[in-house]
């Protein structure tokens, strides 16, 4: 007998979404399943018993009568969660060691980028003039980051491997060696009150959307040997409130940021983002998902379920997570 096809709906535009890179990947590993690109191969519906998605169009997976399992091809659902019309059927994200290794890169570069005084150092640079000011060291420097997930934590736990003061926050209690937990809304204050230099990993979901807005900002730290604090996003766009996000950074209240999403993607040319003096800027490539890992981590998940195994990392609807 077949074994139920693999539809791919791979709706991403730039170069690592691309989908004959995909369809490569997977058809390397699926032997006798067939991996069928949607819309550029045909097949009876029917047929498709699993979907491997990045953001497809409102109501294409309603399309699919024998679907069994939606996967996502990235760690963030909001976008497919939007979709009134999605089957409500087990939904599973990416959670693999690839895309964790990658954010982590980034988390590291950008904290140490400002701890180590890197804008001022490349403007002094271009500047031509020789103007060092003191470097303290990595334990003078508070890093609280949001979202204690797959990616959170091991941010959190290379940071602290490096020196800094590291502090954590996320929805339920945690306990990690090293890391200062706090949790919940009556947690927020005091993570945000030790804070020098916050770094965002939260999921959007409607609890999230917007934490990041001039209150929080306020809350911040501004005793430490940066001065004014800096923000890290690489969560979502939709978590900061960007109309605020500039004015604290004219204003002060904020020192720096660094953002990887934003509400609009691309961003638009006139956005200010793109020049502002104290904005670093990077194109949502924080964490880039890999097609050999992130297939592998699918059809395994495939073959587990079929021979009646449990799903990992399946998204709990009502939390939007
Ligand atoms: N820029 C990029 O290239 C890129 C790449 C990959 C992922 N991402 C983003 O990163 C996000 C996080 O990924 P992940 O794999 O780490 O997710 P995850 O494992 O689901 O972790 C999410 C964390 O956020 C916490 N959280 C959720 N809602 C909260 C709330 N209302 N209040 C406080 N804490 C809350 C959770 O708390 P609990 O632990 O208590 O549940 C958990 O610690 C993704 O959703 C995606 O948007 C971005």
């Amino acid at each position: 007998m077949n074994k139920g096809a693999l539809a791919l709906l791979i709706r991403g535009t730039t170069e690592n979404w691309s989908g004959e890179r995909w369809k490569a990947r997977f058809d390397a590993i699926c032997h006798d399943r067939r991996v069928v690109p949607i819309p550029e191969e045909t097949i009876d519906p029917a047929e498709i018993h699993y979907a491997a998605v990045w953001k497809p169009a409102p109501g294409e997976l309603a399309a699919f009568p024998n679907l069994k399992v939606i996967f996502n091809l990235g760690a963030g659902v909001d976008a497919l969660l939007a979709d009134k019309s999605l089957p409500n059927l087990p939904l599973v994200r990416v959670a693999v060691d690839d895309l964790t290794a990658r954010m982590t890169e980034y988390v590291v570069l950008h904290v140490l980028m400002h701890h180590r005084q890197e804008l001022y150092l490349r403007q002094s640079q271009r500047e031509k003039r020789w103007a060092p000011k003191y470097q303290w060291a990595a334990g003078a420097i508070s890093v609280g980051v949001m979202g204690l997930g797959t990616l959170g934590a091991d941010a959190a736990a290379v940071l602290r491997r490096i020196g800094f003061r590291v502090a954590g926050w996320s929805r339920s209690e945690k306990l990690i060696d090293g890391i200062e937990c706090f949790h919940g809304a009556a947690g927020l204050d005091a993570f945000l009150r030790r804070t020098d230099i916050l770094v965002c990993l939260l999921p959007l979901t409607p609890d999230t959307r917007h934490t990041l807005d001039r209150d929080l900002f306020a809350k911040l730290n501004r005793d430490s040997p940066m001065g004014a604090p800096v923000v890290i996003n690489a969560g979502r766009g939709g978590l900061q409130n960007e109309a605020d996000v500039l004015a604290c950074l004219d204003d002060g209240t904020l020192g720096a940021v660094s953002l990887d999403v934003y509400a609009l993607e691309p961003q638009p040319q006139d956005s200010r983002f793109w020049s502002h003096p104290k904005v670093v800027l990077t194109p949502h490539n924080a964490a880039d998902t890999d097609a050999d890992s992130i297939s592998r981590y699918v059809v395994r998940q495939i073959e587990r379920f079929e021979a009646g195994g449990a799903l990992d990392n399946v998204v709990d609807r009502e939390r939007g997570y």
